[in-house]
């Protein structure tokens, strides 16, 4: 006799998640979470840099998570991505468990991050910093015609040394690498870091039209009214915890400089 549980077959593997959303309404009804991320603890060592967060970004939302230096906002993004190798708790996105892939499979998988610093390549050019961004990723709208024309400064400086580049474009070149690989979901580690108000803005009025692609956002910053201006909802970290959550319009001040400092 065969046992009931050996008898069905396993479910088929899907190939690849259901492609039906991508620059269109999410009109499969579906009110998972893109992103879930559950008790998630992080180490350095024996140093512990996160201990249980929940954080979740729905399809098409831009979140921030925002919190003085060293709460541990680069460490979430870097654990989400896949490049915090001692961790515990659970990660998914779009329906799959990935919290034990490595970098270049979340990658494929259609994470992409920002990372704090930019972290260019020096010693190539602005074409080939986008062209890198493109080799692990997946199909999709992103191409470097499409990063061209969402920063048009890069077109006329596709030859130059990203080194060449003002901060700003550097940023954009960033961002652009991230966009090549044809991400789900963007995560950006303070890209305001050390540019002009003017600058920061430039960039940030870009988002809508990175959103229009059908992308989730996660916007790192310790800029907290730019942050809130750009994102729907907001965590704010302190000493690795969610100190505070909740929607970016409903958020005050004072509630946020106390969950930010800890007072
Ligand atoms: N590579 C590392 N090695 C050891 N400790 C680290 C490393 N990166 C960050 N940390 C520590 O982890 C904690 C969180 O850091 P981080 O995530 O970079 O904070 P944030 O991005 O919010 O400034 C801090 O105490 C920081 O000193
Ligand atoms: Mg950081």
């Amino acid at each position: 006799m065969v046992s009931a549980v050996d008898a069905s077959p396993p479910p088929p593997l899907p190939s690849s998640p259901p492609a039906a959303g991508r620059g269109t309404s999410p009109a499969s009804g579906e009110e998972k979470p893109l992103l879930s991320v559950k008790g998630l603890d992080a180490f350095y060592g024996d140093l512990q840099a996160l201990f249980g967060v929940d954080i979740a970004v729905g399809v098409g939302e831009v979140i921030a998570v925002i919190g003085a230096n060293g709460a541990g906002k680069s460490t979430l993004l870097k654990s989400i991505a896949g490049l915090i190798a001692s961790k515990r708790g659970s990660i998914a996105f779009a329906g799959e468990r990935i919290e034990t892939l490595p970098a270049h499979k979340i990658v494929a998988h259609g994470i992409a991050l920002v990372p704090e610093g930019r972290r260019l390549f020096p010693s190539l050019s602005v074409e080939e910093n986008l062209v890198i961004g493109g080799q692990l990723g997946r199909p999709g709208p992103w191409s470097l015609e499409r990063v061209f024309r969402l920063f048009p400064d890069l077109r006329e400086r596709r030859e130059f040394k990203s080194t060449a580049l003002s901060g700003g474009q550097q940023q954009m070149v960033a961002i652009g690498r991230a966009l090549m690989s044809n991400p789900r979901l963007l995560l950006c580690d303070e890209i305001s870091l050390g540019l002009a108000p003017i600058v920061v803005r430039e960039i940030y009025a870009r988002l809508p039209e990175i959103v229009a692609e059908g992308i989730s956002v996660v916007i790192v910053e310790q800029d907290i009214e730019q942050a809130l201006r750009a994102a729907s909802r907001a965590y704010c970290l302190q000493e690795g915890r969610v100190a505070l959550a909740g929607n970016a319009s409903e958020l005050t001040r004072e509630a946020v400089s106390a969950a930010y400092f800890g007072t």
